[in-house]
């Protein structure tokens, strides 16, 4: 959607803030020893207690609040009774609805332990995300920030999951704009305008960038089994820098 009032601004902030409390709750205690299910359970509840409703769950019928994923998978785990382990590297997506407004954010994190290779992993990630929303300014191409995306992940020795793309948002939880890649395509010729509200969510790996679907229909996993890591905010584009709504 293009926000075009201080109303639809308001309504966007205020599912924004839902979903980024509700991730960071998630995070926080997260721990080894609890199921995905429990951990999904912290997320549903705060969401419900918000008088918000899970976007994946309201929209696609997805079997749980949020998305949990343990690598190699990187999107659309089903929160099940899989008893994390320390060590592992997870990912939280949160994206929720709220009085008609979307918003969609996520994070990678490691489960009660540093791991130097996952960590660095993690921030080449995380420093990819602020770049790219940099990129997303009203009258850029919007292809620049799939160019920006691949070119922080190449200078950090990663490779970018060429199949995995952030959204239009705000309406619904997937809108146009389609398909905000996360590598360069020149013939990708949409320009950004003001007001417009995006997902972006690059996606490293160390990987050959590919994932598949796994048998339970949903999960999508690293082709390879390398592993991967995603940060997402929803944004609204401005002439400057853009709104964060997800913070
Ligand atoms: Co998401
Ligand atoms: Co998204």
């Amino acid at each position: 959607m293009t926000a075009d009032s201080a109303k639809d601004i308001q309504y966007l902030k205020a599912i924004g803030r839902i979903c980024a409390e509700t991730l960071r709750k998630m995070m926080a205690q997260t721990r080894a020893g609890m199921t995905t299910r429990e951990l999904d359970e912290i997320g549903r509840a705060f969401l419900e207690a918000e008088g918000a409703r899970s976007a994946p769950q309201a929209m696609y019928n997805f079997p749980g609040a949020t998305c949990i994923s343990i690598s190699p998978v990187i999107a659309h785990g089903i929160p099940n009774e899989y008893v994390l382990h320390e060590g592992e590297l997870i990912h939280i997506d949160v994206s929720a609805e709220l009085d008609g407004y979307y918003a969609d954010t996520g994070a990678s994190l490691i489960v009660s332990k540093r791991e130097r290779s996952f960590e660095k992993l993690i921030e080449a990630t995380k420093a990819t995300l602020t770049k790219a929303l940099h990129a997303a300014k009203a009258g850029n191409p919007l292809n620049g920030i799939g160019r920006t995306v691949q070119h922080e992940a190449r200078k950090r020795g990663y490779n970018v999951i060429y199949d995995l793309t952030g959204h239009g948002i705000g309406r619904k939880l997937h809108e146009s704009p389609k398909e905000i890649l996360n590598f360069y395509y020149p013939d990708d010729r949409r320009i950004l305008n003001d007001g417009l509200v995006l997902a972006i969510e690059p996606f490293l790996t160390t990987g050959i960038g590919r994932v598949i679907e796994g048998s339970d229909g949903w999960s999508l996993r690293t082709l390879d089994n390398a592993i991967a890591a995603q940060f997402e905010h929803t944004i609204v584009v401005t002439r400057n820098e853009p709104i964060i709504l997800t913070l």
